[in-house]
């Protein structure tokens, strides 16, 4: 089965067809990151323009790179939320309107949902897992029971960690997005100069904001000129990381479930994939996807969309949503 899928939830705008939900035929993403570093952060409405000028584009480059031609597509399925409601509808409509051209089903897919599927892209795993999802607005730990079965084990009580990583980073004056560079630069730094707190919460919750308080504190001892920013992203890369693992492994034991994977943007990072690898030495199975899966892509949706796309009667009259 070959499904189209389109992505546009947020500052990235994505198309990709995807066979049986594992195997990439052809994807391609155009990034709005350089547009909002301006800002800060991601404009809404900035974004929602640029979702309208670039889709055409993607979807043509997804064909330009293959020899299918639409009319052999099977489905056509966009992310339906949650994310920026003006992101969103440029994503939704366009999958709608090629499923009423080409005369095929539409299928609406939840963006977390499809983020935990970027693991079945390239690879053989499958459910039972435990899922570690960390995004720039989702922290949660997920049983992923079967493919349309999950239970969410914990979730943030407040700042998502992708989130924290932003505001840690433009603590330090590193630009939007942060994680990526704060990550390369925790690399160079002494893990132990800071002892960065570890929020005391409940098994089934994690809280971010407290550490965030703390990096500021420490930030604003320092002249901007001598910011020992490397220590302080290694400091707080290995608190974050360590509070993560910790937490998955203790719902892995309680679950006896030995199989962990990651999903979302944060997955991308280095310390948290160096960890989850070593709990393979306790006996764990560990998977995570391919860093290009891990931030916002079309394949994961086209993934979803085959294993597990929103159950709805009428998928032509389901409407984005903003909050999930
Ligand atoms: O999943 P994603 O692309 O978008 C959302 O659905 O939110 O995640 C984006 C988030 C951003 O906050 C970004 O800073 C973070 O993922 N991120 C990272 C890394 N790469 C991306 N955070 C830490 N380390 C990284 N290597
Ligand atoms: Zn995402």
């Amino acid at each position: 089965m070959l499904i189209l899928a389109l992505e546009s939830s947020c500052d990235e705008t994505a198309a990709a067809i995807v066979e049986n939900g594992r195997k990439v035929i052809a994807d391609a993403v155009f990034s709005q990151i350089k547009i909002h570093q301006n800002f800060g952060g991601v404009v809404p409405e900035i974004a929602a323009r640029h979702h309208l000028e670039s889709i055409n584009y993607v979807i043509k480059e997804v064909f330009d790179k293959t020899s299918i031609k639409k009319e052999q597509i099977d489905a056509f399925a966009a992310t339906a939320g949650p994310g920026l409601t003006g992101c969103l509808l440029v994503g939704l409509n366009g999958a709608k309107t090629l499923s009423l051209v080409y005369n095929k089903p539409f299928l609406p897919v939840n963006h977390l949902n499809a983020h935990v599927c970027a693991n079945f892209i390239d690879s053989d795993l499958k459910p039972p897992f435990i899922c570690l999802l960390v995004s720039g607005g989702h922290s949660q730990i997920i049983f992923v029971e079967d493919y349309n079965k999950q239970k969410i084990l914990a979730s943030t009580i407040d700042d998502a960690v992708g989130e924290v990583y932003d505001k840690v980073a433009r603590l330090c004056s590193i630009p939007y997005p942060g994680g990526v560079l704060l990550d390369k630069m925790a690399l160079s730094g002494d893990n132990r100069a800071f002892n960065f707190p570890e929020a005391k919460v409940k098994e089934d919750e994690f809280s971010f904001s407290g550490l965030k308080t703390a990096v500021l504190k420490e930030v604003r001892k320092f002249e901007s000129d001598n910011l020992p920013k490397n220590n302080i992203a290694a400091s707080f890369q290995y608190r974050v990381c360590d509070t993560l693992i910790k937490k998955t492994l203790y719902h892995a034991k309680k679950l006896n479930c030995n199989t962990i994977a990651l999903a979302g943007g944060v997955a991308a990072n280095s310390e948290l994939r160096k960890r989850l690898e070593e709990l393979k030495t306790q006996g764990f199975i560990t998977h995570a996807p391919k860093l290009r899966y891990c931030t916002d892509n079309a394949a994961m949706v086209a993934s979803c969309a085959y294993y597990n796309p929103i159950k709805t009667d009428n998928p032509l009259l389901f409407e984005v949503f903003s909050r999930g």
